[in-house]
């Protein structure tokens, strides 16, 4: 315990001094207060990030300027801790303080924590260890954030696209992530503002959140995607299909997806069936005598409200002469 109260000491002064010479912005000075061994803060998590040595999650504390304590986790099988930087401490939240079994809780010295309140006009969050105060109020707005489109219907297998336009002071940066669920991480590109899903699938649906962080908080929106399975054909004519004078043709043609699915036939691009020709219950394409007057181009259209499927069928008429005498 006294190597890691020296060990942290001696990084206190690193980072102290690291940051003096940054000019132009505030520095920072936290002072360490006595960590909690196998406690947390839960609740106030605004960051987590995996860290190699337990020495950085206080580094990335100090250079996230909202941040106020961390939770250091246990090393992990690839020597790794998960550090999760909080927005508040015990003092503020004695309540959120539990028992978590391997993890460090290390709070600072805060002098946002003070009665009557710092900082308290209209949007302003108290920043800790700045200023010879001890503390500076940051003012300004949340970012704002718009996500287009709103609703995506689509279907298994295709590609779609969300684009979350971001403003507001102080740089706010964006992620993405799954209402309930997690993203798909080999088939969704984040770039930039924007989030890529590559051959949906229909667990796919759900909703999607676009989360703009600055030192104001957080602001998010979010898009609603609804993946049905694709419109296939179950059957469907072969592309030529030869019938002999006075006997019967039977062009068959199904299709199924999870949305209501409809199938119609045309002759010859127009929707007049040929004289004697009819569609049955089950949307075959029933002629019970042919002859010349059934020669043509036969299309079976299957679709539903997101696609349309065509098939095309040619069938020839082959009158058979009277044998010779
Ligand atoms: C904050 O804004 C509200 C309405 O916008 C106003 O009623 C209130 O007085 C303001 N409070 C302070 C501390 O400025
Ligand atoms: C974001 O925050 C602002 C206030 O700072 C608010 O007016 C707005 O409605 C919030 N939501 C979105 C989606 O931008
Ligand atoms: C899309 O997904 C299907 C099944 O999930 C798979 O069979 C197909 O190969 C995938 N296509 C691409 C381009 O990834
Ligand atoms: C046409 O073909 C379909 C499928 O092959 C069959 O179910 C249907 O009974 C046939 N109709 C007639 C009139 O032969
Ligand atoms: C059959 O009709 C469809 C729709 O009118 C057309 O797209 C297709 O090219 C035609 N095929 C032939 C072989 O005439
Ligand atoms: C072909 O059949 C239809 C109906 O079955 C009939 O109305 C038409 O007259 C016939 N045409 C010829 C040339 O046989
Ligand atoms: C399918 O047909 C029904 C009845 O003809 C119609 O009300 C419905 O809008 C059609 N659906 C599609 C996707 O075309």
């Amino acid at each position: 315990m006294l190597q890691w109260s020296i060990y942290l000491s001696i990084l206190q002064l690193w980072i102290v001094s690291l940051l003096n010479v940054s000019s132009g912005k505030d520095c920072r000075m936290l002072k360490l207060k006595p960590a909690r061994e196998g406690n947390s803060l839960q609740g106030h998590v605004i960051r987590s990030v995996m860290v190699k040595r337990d020495s950085s999650c206080l580094a990335h504390c100090f250079t996230e300027d909202n941040c106020m304590s961390y939770n250091l986790g246990p090393k992990l099988v690839d020597e790794s801790h998960t550090c999760e930087l909080s927005n508040s401490d015990h003092l503020v939240h004695p309540e959120d303080l539990v028992s978590r079994e391997g993890f460090i809780y290390q709070p600072f010295e805060n002098a946002c924590h003070s009665s009557p309140p710092r900082c308290i006009a209209n949007s302003s969050v108290c920043q800790n260890g700045f200023t010879d105060k001890g503390y500076r109020c940051m003012q300004g707005l949340l970012p704002f954030v718009t996500i287009t489109p709103e609703t995506v219907v689509t279907e298994t297998g295709s590609h779609v696209k969300f684009t979350c336009k971001v403003t507001g002071e102080y740089n706010p940066i964006v992620t993405w992530s799954k209402f309930q669920g997690s993203l798909p991480d080999s088939r969704s590109i984040e770039k930039e503002d924007t989030l890529t899903l590559l051959n949906v699938t229909t667990d796919d649906s759900g909703s999607y959140v676009c989360t703009a962080t600055s030192i104001m908080g957080t602001n998010s929106s979010s898009v609603q995607l609804r993946v049905h399975t694709a419109l296939k054909f179950i059957t469907r004519p072969t592309s030529s299909v030869l019938v002999y004078d006075g006997q019967a043709l039977n062009l068959s043609c199904s299709a199924s997806s999870d949305l209501q699915t409809n199938v119609s036939w045309m002759f010859d691009g127009t929707t007049t069936l040929p004289q004697g020709a009819a569609i049955d219950a089950s949307d075959n394409l029933i002629v019970l005598f042919a002859n010349i007057t059934h020669r043509g181009n036969y299309t079976c259209t299957a679709m539903n409200s997101l696609t349309v499927l065509r098939a095309n069928v040619n069938v020839h008429v082959k009158i058979l002469k009277p044998a010779a005498e």
